[in-house]
This record gives C-alpha cells, structure tokens and sequence, in this order.
C-alpha cells in the first residue's frame, strides 16, 4: 500500500505524451516567447508594490542587496528546473518532474500545493492591479466607490472583519479578461504578452535613465542602516528584505507548465527560465538603486514606490508619472494571465493523469486550448480576487512556491541516481551542491515566513489529502496502466 503511493512514471511515459500523437496542444512557443513568458509573469506587484515597504521596513538602501540575496535562491532552483525541463517535455512543471523522481503522491502534493502559487498568485496580483486602475481613474477624476473596487474582507491582528465593500470589482474584470484570452489561444496570449513585456520593460528602462540623473547619493549613507531589531536593518533586515521580494521573482517556473505547446521544449525551456529570471534580477538591481537614491528610504512605505520617487524627483520627471502607472497596470495584467495559464496547465497534466477530472483534460476542437481547465481556473481565481485582502493571499503564494522549489531541488538529486544515463539537453552544474544550497536556502524563506501562513498550508494540504484518497488514487492512469 505504501509503496503503491510512490508509483512513478517512466521517462518514456512522458515522452510519449509529448509525442505529436498524443500532445493535442498547439505548439507555438519558441525561444523568444518562452523568455517573454516568464519575464511577463515575474515582474509585477514585486517590484511596483513591494519594494519601497521592504526598503523602509526591513533593508533601506540595502534592499538592492535583498534582491540579490532572493535571486541567488531563485536562480539554484531555476538550474534545477531547467535541467528537468530539458528533459521532460510534458506540461506540468514541478508536479510532473515529481510524478517522475518522488512518484504520485509526492507529486499530487506538488501539483496541489503548485494552486497556491498560480491561482492564489493571479488572485493576489489582480487585487493589486484593481489598486493600480482605481487609482489612475481617480487622477483623471474618476472615483470609483469603494464597495465596488475593495475586498469585502480584512484580516489583520484582531482577526477577519468585514469592511462594507461588496465586491472588488476590477480584480474580477481583469481575471475574467485573461481567462477568455487564454481560452482562444496560445498564439493570441503569447502576442498579448509580448506587446505587454515590451511596455513594462521600456517604462522601466525610462525611470531608470531618466532617474539616474536625480540620484541624490546622500540617500545611499548609509548604505545598510545600523539595525534597530531582528529583521530591521542591519544583515538581519537585509534578509528579512529578500523573503518580502522573494514574491517578485515568483513566475519564472510557469514557463516550464507550458512545454506541450513549445517547438523544442528540451532546447528552449532552460533558456526560456533562465533568461527571464536573469533579466529580471538585473532590473530589479538597477530600479531599487535608482529609488533609493531618489527618496530617502526611511519615506519609502507607500503602496506606489515609483510614483512617489518621480514626485520626489519634481517637474522634471513629471510627465513619467501616468506613464509609470500605464506601465505598471499593464505590467500586472501579463502577470494574471501567465498566473492563469501556469495553473490550467498543471490541472490539465493532472487530469490528463486521471488525478482529477476527466474534463479538465478536455481540449477546444477550434482553440486548441485547455478551455474547461482554464474557466475553472478563472473563476476560482475571480472568487477570492473579488473577495480577500491582498497581503494575506501574498503570503501563501510564497510558501506554496516555495515549498515546490525545495521539492524540486530534491527531485533532481534522485532523478541522477534514479536515471543516470538519460538523455539531458540541460544539466544542473555542480550536482549535489547546488541543489542541496537551492533547498536549503528555500526552506530558510520559508521558515522565516509567519506561523498563520504555516498552519494554512498544512490546512490546504489536509484538503488535497481527502481529494486525493477519495477521488485521485481510485482514477490514476499510471496506476491502472501497471496493473494491465
Ligand atoms: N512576480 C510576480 C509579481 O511580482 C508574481 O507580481
């Protein structure tokens, strides 16, 4: 019975599901559009929401020094992924590359806990974009009521509360739009995206170049503030610093739930990770320098950081302001939508799998698209977008994501026990010790995160246990292919 929890599935099982007989997906994703892909899904509420807290709260100017400490994490797990994805062609992610090494059940936790990182992160990041559009309504005189644009619910030290909000309507508008976008194709979602990353990019670039010029260094000293606690300032802070934008860097792995739609997933997928996951973290480098030179970072606890450095720097960076706040609602779209479509590919792989329902494998006979997979995705993610607060969704997208870099990290240890010889387009360097580091510096996040966000995932994963004891196990298809 237990070693019945541990079946696996074989490295041929998965190539043949990626075989063009099997694969009903359209694949349409090159290189390009892989890296486009996880840049349009990484950069978004990270770096337009939450840096200026993480500066004024925990690292000041330091909080560049955070980024390069959460990257440094991100990137071990980001090799680790890359070397699966070069050799499983088969959407999924991390829950397929768990189905392989760890075997069903440790895969079915993945593939569960994996709904915290893509649908509650599309939640999370929607919340954020309704933050942005109302406030942009508003500069142009447009006040939408607050019943329509909040969450109904709070959670803060004295627990929930309800806040007279009836629905946050812009988060639902935007989840809604992306899903139907996804529903009519992958071609169409990856042009969408496309055009999105190019804007974010150049606002991006813009403030950087232009606010160059009003870096006052006096704002730099010093450059990591004497500490005053346990996770403010000082090395402390700096570290506390790199859990909070660790939610930045979050997405470069949904590249990797998209391998049955590209040309050359073995080829392209590692490039796809690592490129975006690169160019990220060198931008995120150069924004948090450039605000923290243009505003002291002890002013930085605002919701809008790069707003109030443009304010700061005065006229004459003026005219970027709308453009910041374009840039920055843009930006967050592409973020729900790779989110979205992250999350319907692993239901899909699941249920492809007989671990969940057959009609979530359903694919449109004209789209091509997981559709059925998808609306489910959608309205489940416009539920809690439309009804909870943003900072408790954010802390268990990180723990969820987190938990599935550890277990990947592990999985590539036992995949070059299990299957030395295998073919590989991408290998891990360094192999155990990256890994090894990779899992390590995971699990530090995450134990740094709060007790509440702990005992919620072991709440999420009692209910992933009863589905899958209940339902899961009694339909598997690797599990009934053996006993043939
Ligand atoms: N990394 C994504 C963001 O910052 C989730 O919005």
């Amino acid at each position: 019975m237990i070693k019945d929890l541990f079946i696996k599935k074989t490295l041929a099982q998965l190539d043949e599901q990626a075989d063009s007989k099997h694969n009903e997906l359209r694949r349409h994703l090159g290189p390009v559009n892989l890296t486009l892909l996880g840049i349009g899904c990484v950069i978004g509420a990270g770096i337009f929401v939450l840096t200026g807290t993480a500066a004024a709260l925990h690292a000041g100017p330091a909080i560049a020094l955070s980024f390069i400490i959460s990257a440094f994490g991100c990137l071990l797990a980001g090799l680790c992924y890359a070397e699966f994805a070069s050799m499983i062609p088969v959407s999924g992610s991390a829950y397929t590359y768990g189905y392989a090494t760890m075997g069903e059940f440790i895969a079915w936790i993945i593939g569960w806990d994996l709904i915290l990182e893509y649908l509650f992160g599309s939640a999370t990041v929607a919340v954020g974009w309704s933050g942005y559009v109302s406030s942009l309504l508003a500069d142009v005189g447009l006040h939408l009521p607050s019943a329509i644009c909040q969450s109904p619910f709070v959670f803060d030290a004295e627990g929930w509360h309800t806040t007279g909000a009836i629905i946050n309507f812009p988060a639902v508008f935007i989840v809604a739009l992306m899903t139907t976008l996804l529903v009519i194709g992958i071609k169409e979602s990856a042009k969408f995206n496309n055009i999105i990353v190019m804007i974010k990019v150049i606002v991006i670039l813009l403030f950087i170049g232009f606010g160059i010029a009003y870096i006052d260094t006096h704002n730099w000293t010093p450059f990591i503030p004497a500490s005053t606690g346990p996770g403010e300032f000082g090395w402390s802070g700096i570290l506390t610093g790199a859990g909070v934008v660790f939610f930045a860097y979050i997405g470069f792995d949904a590249v990797s739930t998209t391998s049955q739609e590209a040309i050359n997933p073995k080829r392209d997928m590692p490039i796809g990770i690592l490129a975006s996951l690169i160019v990220c973290t060198i931008l995120y480098i150069a924004v948090s320098l450039t605000l923290t030179g243009i505003v002291n970072y002890k002013d930085l606890n605002v919701p809008a950081p790069i707003a109030l450095a443009i304010d700061t720097a005065g006229q004459g960076l003026a005219w970027l302001r709308p453009i910041i706040k374009i840039g920055a609602i843009a930006g967050l779209s592409s973020v729900v939508l790779v989110l979205l479509l992250g999350q319907s590919r692993v239901f899909f792989s699941m249920a492809s799998d007989g671990l969940l329902w057959k009609s979530f494998a359903k694919v449109h006979p004209k789209f091509k698209t997981p559709y059925i997979t998808t609306i489910v995705t959608g309205c489940f993610a416009a539920f809690f977008a439309g009804l909870f607060p943003i900072g408790l969704l954010g802390e268990l997208v990180s723990i969820g994501t987190l938990l599935a870099f550890v277990i990947v990290c592990i999985g590539i240890i036992i995949l070059r026990k299990t299957e030395p010889d295998a073919p590989r387009a991408f290998k891990t360097p360094w192999v155990p010790v990256i890994p090894i580091l990779g899992a390590l510096v995971c699990f530090v996040q995450m134990a740094s995160l709060p007790k509440d966000t702990w005992y919620r995932l072991f709440g999420w994963m009692a209910i992933g246990f009863i589905i899958y004891f209940t339902y899961s196990r009694k339909h598997s298809k690797t599990r009934q292919y053996r006993q043939e």
